[in-house]
């Protein structure tokens, strides 16, 4: 144990539904800012070489490939391309979904082209009176699409789901009672209203969220002959939830409804840390929005403050490559932080929020990872994140890094959303 530091008991920190396995209390829990270590971060504008980058084509031809690398080796894992056979299927289509305020799509993104290989089930709104094609935010969901919205038309999730008692999930099925359970985190309505779509999948389709060696989900689908898991840097679920969103926006560039230059990709939490290595990979993506992300998000590692690598790794061996796991309690020995994955979003807009009682996932972490991404984002021609210091509570800033912290928990809020909406507006014009 560091000296100074103190040791706490880690179920009750994280988010509650995921108890933390045996081994997880080595790992001790800093919340205290007096007691973060010294650090020096990476520069993102220095190159392996110790050249500096001093204009935009270094970075695009030399950096940026350098960091996307970096990230792929140590920290997500390699991911394969869009698979060849892959089909998308309109499995069912509402032109007067929500009292005639939305056309309802379901999509079928079949990976492997066949009904029996791994598949995607798409939902997305799209407002009926909105000129074509509209703007979309895309996100993936923590329990199947019908809990995002009470909406009778969304087909229940077939999917093996988490059990949940509260959201009537028993035996790993989704039942009926589950419909819209997770509602307050969707502002459907809201965003309908506002001229965008919105897309969501489940994130369990792709991968379900447990460690078992990854015999289900998508990787089975790419392994070379005698492969039985993935290579140390090669994909965990991280990397095959963010493929996913990546399948998601092919198919995007297939439905006239949707302009796919403006297709915004959001996610809270293990989802949030899900959207911005989609973003930082896949530069369709126009504007990427982190929700909480936390460690292995939009939070910088070396700072060790609430949730840590070692920690992360031990509760969640399967979320990144296994390379990861080198940089247990050795943060400092990262050759990248996460300032380097929010850079790797420039120049396109980029919104990190955290919640004030978000200590697990250390906002000011976020903050600093947000401002660390700043000289990238001013070498590009933007005006970066356009302040100092952490904005108080509730005070949004909408420079092209977009950064707030709010009052409440771990959580997706209208308070949320409505400031996503602005920053899209302001930022993903026509
Ligand atoms: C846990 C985990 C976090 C993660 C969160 C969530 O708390 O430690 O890293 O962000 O679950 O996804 O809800």
């Amino acid at each position: 144990m560091r000296q100074g530091a103190f040791t706490v008991v880690l179920v009750s920190l994280s988010a509650g539904w995921l108890a933390a396995p045996a081994g997880a209390q080595q790992w001790e829990v800093n919340y205290d800012e007096n007691k973060v270590p010294q650090y020096e971060l990476p520069d993102p504008l220095v190159l392996a070489d110790g050249q500096p980058v001093r204009d935009a084509q270094t970075w695009y031809t030399k950096r940026r490939p350098e960091i996307l690398r970096l990230f792929e080796q140590y920290v997500y894992g390699k991911v394969p391309p869009r698979p060849e056979g892959m089909k998308f299927q309109l499995q069912l289509l509402a032109r007067d979904a929500l009292e005639g305020k939305a056309i309802r799509k379901q999509v079928r993104i079949l990976l492997a082209g066949t009904a029996e290989g791994p598949h995607i089930d798409l939902l997305l709104y799209v407002p009926s009176d909105a000129p074509k094609p509209v703007p979309v935010f895309i996100g993936l969901n923590f329990y199947g699409n019908h809990t995002v919205h009470p909406d009778p038309g969304i087909l229940l999730c077939e999917s093996w789901v988490r059990n949940n008692s509260r959201y009537g999930i028993e035996n790993h099925r989704a039942t009926e009672a589950s419909r819209g359970v997770a509602r307050s985190r969707w502002a459907v309505e809201m965003i309908l209203r506002r001229g965008y779509g919105l897309a969501t999948a489940y994130y369990g389709d792709i991968d379900p969220d447990f460690d078992d060696g990854f015999q289900n989900g998508v990787h089975p689908l790419f392994y070379k002959p005698g492969q039985t898991k993935p290579a140390p840097d090669e994909w965990g679920s991280i990397g095959a939830w963010a493929w996913g969103l990546s399948r998601a926006m092919d198919y995007f560039e297939t439905d006239p409804d949707v302009d796919q230059r403006r297709v915004a990709v959001m996610g809270h939490s293990r989802l949030g840390k899900t959207a911005l290595w989609a973003g930082a990979q896949d530069t369709r993506f126009a504007l990427v929005i982190s929700n909480n992300s936390g460690c292995g998000g939009a939070a910088l590692s070396r700072r060790r403050f609430g949730e840590t690598v070692g920690r992360i790794n031990t509760s969640f061996p399967h979320w990144f490559c296994d390379n990861f796991n080198q940089f247990n309690d050795r943060e400092d020995q990262l050759p990248v932080d996460q300032h380097m994955l929010i850079a790797l979003i420039a120049p396109r807009p980029v919104y990190v929020a955290s919640a004030q009682e978000d200590r697990w996932a250390d906002p000011r972490g976020e903050f600093l990872a947000a401002k660390g991404a700043d000289p990238v984002y001013r070498l590009l021609g933007t005006d970066g994140l356009a302040v100092d210091e952490m904005p108080p509570l509730n005070q949004p800033v909408m420079s092209t890094i977009g950064y707030h912290i709010r009052r409440g928990k771990h959580d997706v809020t209208d308070f949320d959303w409505q400031q996503y909406l602005r920053f899209a507006d302001k930022h993903m014009r026509r």
